[in-house]
């Protein structure tokens, strides 16, 4: 179904569904590594007209198109790029845009891997990086140098929460012709369209809600135009960032119910973070879904909801903290996040322990910050297995 007229919940179902010769109602596993062509000239033709047909998997395959059409459809942009994880993603938007001499403003607290790609690896290949705080738009503006390449942000910022004005940073790039990236993970399409708000990629680790069940490592990053796809399409294929059919397969089928556990994990964490707020043995939570959020209302304005995800802090600090963090029931001890399970997790020590501690503190990433990743399971059952785990604090 090619109408993108249609509502995200219709779309989410039905977008880029490929029609076979058997009536399939559901998109095939086309689990082949290469495709024959009819004649040599068909072959020339194919590999003349990348993306008219197929050869070869690593190019493209109509399991993974019709994800990647959907996710676009969603997205609301010109074309989708599907990745074997969320950092070949992220990193497939920086080998793309970023040449030796070229200067990124980024995000301060953004996915520690991101981080680390930018302020080491990339670092090496020549590329310099201001971290800033992107919620302050001034700081944002104030960063941009005449080699500035690219933007990059996420917001909610993982793991603070921290919002940034998506199209107040989109005008400072606009008007200095710098590239906007969103990693928009945190949220889905369901919830903030990035892309509509000016900015000119998109990306997700589509492991969390677009998968949303905890059982595939995926990514996509999408282009708001053709003269930013092509670039992004071709590095792909050199770097062999693509996903597998099976993969690809399996983060449709999760796609399809996108809007439904959104809504239910997101009326869950509602209730959690009101719970938690009152607290007496919890210190700060940030969820954007509170008044008491820095950027509530921005939140309100560019979200369609306040999302599944927040963190928090015990008054206790670690000790508390890791006292919580051992004594959850029904809450798994994980990384990752946005699946139908609910997972709990300290980013000191685990997402973001590859940055130094005074980075991490620049961050706003204390020592005790507590990431609760709210899933589908009963709200009452999860306020419930919190209290008793704030028992034994
Ligand atoms: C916001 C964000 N971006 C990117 C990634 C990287 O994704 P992946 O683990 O699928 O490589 C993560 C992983 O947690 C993330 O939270």
């Amino acid at each position: 179904m090619k109408d993108d007229s249609k509502s995200i919940e219709t779309r989410q179902v039905h977008s880029g569904t490929i029609k076979d010769q058997f009536g399939s109602v559901v998109t095939p596993i086309y689990q082949t590594s290469t495709f024959a062509f009819e004649n040599v000239d068909d072959g020339a033709y194919k590999f003349k007209h990348k993306g008219e047909g197929y050869f070869y998997t690593r190019v493209s395959n109509p399991t993974i198109k019709d994800l990647e059409d959907a996710v676009t459809s969603l997205e609301e942009g010109y074309g989708g790029i599907s990745t074997s994880s969320g950092m070949s993603a992220v990193n497939l938007v920086f080998w793309t845009f970023l040449r030796p001499g070229d200067h990124v403003v980024c995000g301060d607290s953004v996915y520690g891997p991101t981080l680390s790609v930018l302020s080491t690896f990339f670092k090496e290949f020549g590329i310099e990086t201001s971290f800033v705080d992107a919620t302050q738009l001034a700081e944002v503006q104030s960063a941009i140098r005449e080699n500035t390449k690219l933007i990059y942000i996420e917001t909610p910022a993982n793991p603070t929460m921290a919002i940034t004005d998506i199209e107040g940073v989109a005008r400072i790039a606009g008007q200095q012709n710098i590239l906007l990236a969103v990693d928009n993970t945190f949220c889905s399409p369901y919830l903030q369209k990035p892309l509509r708000l000016g900015a000119d990629i998109v990306l997700h680790s589509m492991t969390k809600f677009i998968n949303g069940h905890a059982d595939v490592v995926s990514g996509i990053v999408i282009a708001k135009e053709r003269s930013i796809f092509g670039p992004l399409m071709a590095k792909k294929n050199l770097l062999g960032l693509n996903m597998d059919p099976h993969q690809a397969f399996l983060v449709r089928r999760g796609l399809k119910t996108l809007s439904v556990r959104v809504e239910r994990a997101q009326e869950n964490a509602l209730k959690i973070a009101q719970f938690l707020e009152q607290h007496p043995k919890i210190d700060k939570v940030s969820y954007p879904g509170l008044k008491s959020h820095p950027q509530y209302e921005i939140a309100k304005r560019q979200m369609k909801g306040p999302g599944a995800l927040m963190s928090f802090e015990l008054k206790g600090g670690l000790e508390a903290g890791k006292t919580l963090m051992n004594n959850m029931k029904i809450a798994a001890l994980a990384v990752s996040l946005g699946g139908i399970e609910t997972l709990i997790q300290h980013p000191a020590t685990m997402t973001h322990s590859g940055l130094p501690r005074q980075q991490r503190l620049y961050s706003g990433i204390t020592d005790g910050l507590v990431r609760y990743s709210v899933g589908i399971e009963g709200a009452n059952d999860l306020i419930e297995d919190l209290a008793n785990a704030l028992e034994k604090v």
